[in-house]
């Protein structure tokens, strides 16, 4: 299966004429396409609405994800509704299996990667704080755990590992994902993971099971020589 990946659209009609003529060549390069998060700048119903206009015309079937700029009006219920009425996956701690390769998908969170995560300790807000952490892997736990094909891609928007936020200032490192993704992403053994958020981390790394690890954010892609508004993948 050839799958294309790209997450940060960010979308309005005058971003989105930047890749217009690129993306007139998905149909043929990919049987299906994978939007890691921030799908819309605000949140609001209306630009879901542009963004869905353009993108069912690209008919290729679509798997997703929310990223936080979708959380901002507070409308993700509303903006799944809509995608989900023109048959896109949105994945929210559940699977998707489409000719033998499964698609485990969450948002995800942020708390920072290795020695830096953040733990639950201390005053009640950061215990709830972690929990939202935790409460993200759970969801993709569930998810991996759902699918029965032997090859499996995991989706979130918040980076799962250090490597591929490398590039953004270290301060904001902890704001960027968290790596107790990685650690279900290592358990179940997944092919390869997709993210995005890190718009200007690093397109390519690792977790420490070995898994490979793709930053597919649109600004990051673009900056590629050539530019391209997604990445490809033949799993
Ligand atoms: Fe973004
Ligand atoms: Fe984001």
């Amino acid at each position: 299966m050839r799958i294309a990946a790209l997450a940060d659209l960010h979308f309005s009609p005058q971003s989105y004429d930047r890749i217009r003529e690129a993306m007139t060549r998905l149909r043929d390069e990919a049987d299906l396409l994978i939007l890691a998060g921030d799908l819309t700048n605000l949140g609001k119903p209306e630009e879901m609405e542009s963004m869905l206009a353009t993108f069912m015309r690209l008919r290729v079937p679509i798997v997703a994800v929310l990223g936080n700029h979708d959380l901002e009006c507070g409308k993700q219920d509303e903006l799944t509704k809509m995608m989900m009425a023109e048959g896109v996956k949105v994945l929210d701690g559940s699977g998707y299996e489409r000719d033998g390769v499964g698609f485990a998908g969450t948002k995800g969170f942020i708390g920072g990667f290795g020695r830096g995560v953040l733990t639950a300790f201390g005053e009640p807000e950061v215990k709830a704080f972690v929990q939202s952490a935790i409460n993200e892997t759970l969801k993709l736990e569930r998810a991996m755990s759902m699918l029965r094909t032997e090859k499996r891609i995991v989706v979130t928007h918040y980076s799962p590992v250090v490597d591929t936020v490398r590039g953004e200032p270290e301060q904001i490192y902890p704001y960027l994902g968290s790596s107790r993704l990685a650690e279900v992403i290592d358990r179940h053994q997944a092919v390869l993971a997709v993210h995005g958020h890190a718009h200007h981390g690093a397109l390519e790394g690792k977790t420490t099971g070995g898994v490979p690890v793709y930053n597919v954010a649109l600004p990051l892609l673009m900056a590629r020589t050539p530019p391209a508004p997604y990445r490809l993948f033949d799993v």
